[in-house]
């Protein structure tokens, strides 16, 4: 595909200035080590919801011999194997990419665009989807043909990822095996932003998506990717919506973000990471100038799933390169094949 495929005219709703006075939510900011306190409160509050809610799901949890569960949304995929339940599955959706196992159970289809028709094709007993499964219609109608869905609540903080574990643990009957990996994987999220807490400077990021055909997307405040960037030491430089919006070329100018973030689908859409920074529109910012330039792969960067704490990590390397961080130690979820 050629640049000019992907980089639109100017938008109507994206063309006024970025106001850089929204206040980043950075890892020095005291307000951070509260809200993992507070995490950390409501994960056990919930653990014990839904510990209690587990007692009634006991008379339809998925158990190994009949489940034939299908799960919709890479990281609730991930789950279910750092759970060890990936021999209750029958099926998944296009992002579960890791581990590179998932990719050979029989594919409904890209999680934002399933089918009923599609997710009762697998005769499921249990569909675990992720917060981003969609639409709506296609679960409730696969719901109303009696297919029991858990559907995972939308949340880009380590603490919902938390809660994700042990809501996906409650539906399979693993609730112990969930606490085990939610504490874990909420330990090395306490470690590696202790780390992040460290830095010195707030680079100005700008995230860029190209998704399937349609136009590069930027990403505002409320997205996995902007929460992410605040994760790793990073400001987004795009603060003044929320969602994503068609990039235009103005506003990405204003925005003058220092680093370039995309999926390494997007930087292999444009041509390459030299491609990036020879189109017009990004040339005048401080990440072209400089050449900065930073790709992940989407789920790990933004799939919000148990490899969170790690993926943190591995952009906030990125996002400062001067700050020596220690590594996390590595874990079945994040080792795996
Ligand atoms: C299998 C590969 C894919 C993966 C791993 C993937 C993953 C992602 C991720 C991580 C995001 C960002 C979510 C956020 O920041 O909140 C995203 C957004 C998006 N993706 Fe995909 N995606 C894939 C394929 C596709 C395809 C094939 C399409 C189109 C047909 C698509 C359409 C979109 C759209 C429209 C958004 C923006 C969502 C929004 O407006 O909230 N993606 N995807």
């Amino acid at each position: 595909m050629k640049n000019t495929d992907v980089i639109p005219a100017l938008v109507a709703g994206t063309q006024s200035t970025f106001p850089q006075s929204e206040r980043p939510i950075g890892p020095g900011n005291k307000s951070r080590d509260d809200t993992l306190v507070w995490n950390w409160c409501k994960t056990s509050f919930r653990r014990s919801a839904i510990a209690l809610s587990a007692l009634f799901l006991l008379t339809s949890p998925a158990h190994a011999e009949d489940a034939r569960i299908v799960s919709v949304g890479g990281s609730t995929t991930e789950i279910v194997y750092a759970l060890g339940a990936e021999s209750e599955l029958v099926g998944v959706d296009s992002t579960s990419l890791y581990p590179k196992a998932a990719s050979e159970f029989p594919d409904v289809g890209y999680v934002r665009q399933l089918s009923a028709e599609g997710l009762l094709s697998l005769r499921p007993t249990l569909i675990l989807a992720g917060a981003e499964a969609g639409p709506e219609a296609a679960l409730t109608q696969t719901e109303a043909a009696g297919v029991r869905i858990v559907k995972l609540d939308e949340g880009y903080t380590p603490g919902e990822v938390a809660e994700h574990i042990e809501t996906v643990g409650a539906a399979l009957g693993r609730e112990e095996k969930a606490a085990e990996v939610a504490d874990i994987f909420l330990a090395d999220v306490k470690a590696v932003l202790a780390e992040v807490a460290k830095v010195k400077t707030h680079p100005r990021v700008l995230f860029m998506l190209q998704a399937g055909r349609g136009p590069m997307l930027v990403s505002g405040k409320h997205t996995a990717a902007s929460a992410m960037i605040e994760l790793a030491g990073g400001v987004n430089a795009v603060s003044e919506f929320s969602g994503y919006k068609p990039f235009s070329p103005e506003a990405a100018t204003l925005a003058a973000p220092d680093v370039i973030l995309m999926t390494n689908e997007t930087v292999e859409a444009l041509g390459g990471a030299d491609a990036v920074f020879s189109q017009a529109a990004l040339a005048p910012t401080p990440a072209a100038q400089n050449g900065n330039l930073v790709s992940m792969d989407a789920l790990y960067l933004a799939g919000f799933g148990p490899r969170l704490a790690h993926a943190i990590h591995d952009l906030a390397e990125k996002l400062h390169p001067e700050h020596e961080f220690t590594a996390l130690p590595a874990r079945p979820w994040t080792e795996a094949e």
